[in-house]
C-alpha cells in the first residue's frame, strides 16, 4: 500500500461523508499493520456535540474489529464540492484517540491530493503526548 493508495482510499470515504450541517467533508484511511485499510468519514448530529470525525471513525471501526496496531493514516478534507487550499490536520480529539494505539512514530498524511500533502508524525502533531505507558 503506498501512500498514494492510502490517500485514494480517504478521497472515496470522504464520498460518505455525513455533513449537513458544516458541508465539510473529512474522510481518512487507516493502514493497520497487517495491511487491512479502515476507512472512516465525519458524522455530523443535529445536535452538533456527538458529531464524530473521519479519524476517529476509521480508528473505531479497526478497533471494534479487533484490530489494534497500525502503521500510518491519510486524512483529506475540504467543503463539500470545493478543492482543498488547505490541508486537513487531525482535530486535538483525533489525535489523543490515535495515540492510543498509534504511538509517536506512526506517519500522519494530511493531503490535498494524492500527490500534494504534508507528512508528520503523530508525536509532532502531539508532543508529549498521554498514553497508556503514562499510567505504568
Ligand atoms: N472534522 C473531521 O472529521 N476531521 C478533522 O480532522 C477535522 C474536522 C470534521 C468535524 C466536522 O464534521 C467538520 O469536519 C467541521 O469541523
Amino acid at each position: 500500500m503506498t501512500r498514494q493508495e492510502l490517500i485514494s482510499a480517504a478521497f472515496a470515504a470522504r464520498e460518505k461523508a455525513y455533513t449537513p450541517y458544516s458541508h465539510f467533508k473529512v474522510g481518512a484511511a487507516l493502514l493497520a499493520k497487517d495491511g487491512r485499510v479502515f476507512t472512516g468519514c465525519n458524522i455530523e448530529n443535529a445536535t452538533f456535540t456527538p458529531t464524530n470525525c473521519a479519524e476517529r471513525t476509521a480508528l473505531f471501526k479497526a478497533v471494534s474489529e479487533g484490530v489494534t496496531e497500525f502503521a500510518m493514516i491519510a486524512v483529506v478534507g475540504s467543503k463539500e464540492g470545493e478543492r482543498n487550499t488547505l490541508v486537513t490536520s487531525p482535530c486535538g480529539v483525533c489525535r489523543q484517540a490515535l495515540y492510543e494505539f498509534c504511538g509517536p512514530e506512526m506517519p500522519v498524511l494530511m493531503a490535498k491530493s494524492e500527490d500534494d500533502f504534508v507528512e508528520m508524525t503523530l508525536g509532532e502533531l502531539l508532543p508529549l503526548g498521554f498514553g497508556p505507558a503514562n499510567l505504568g
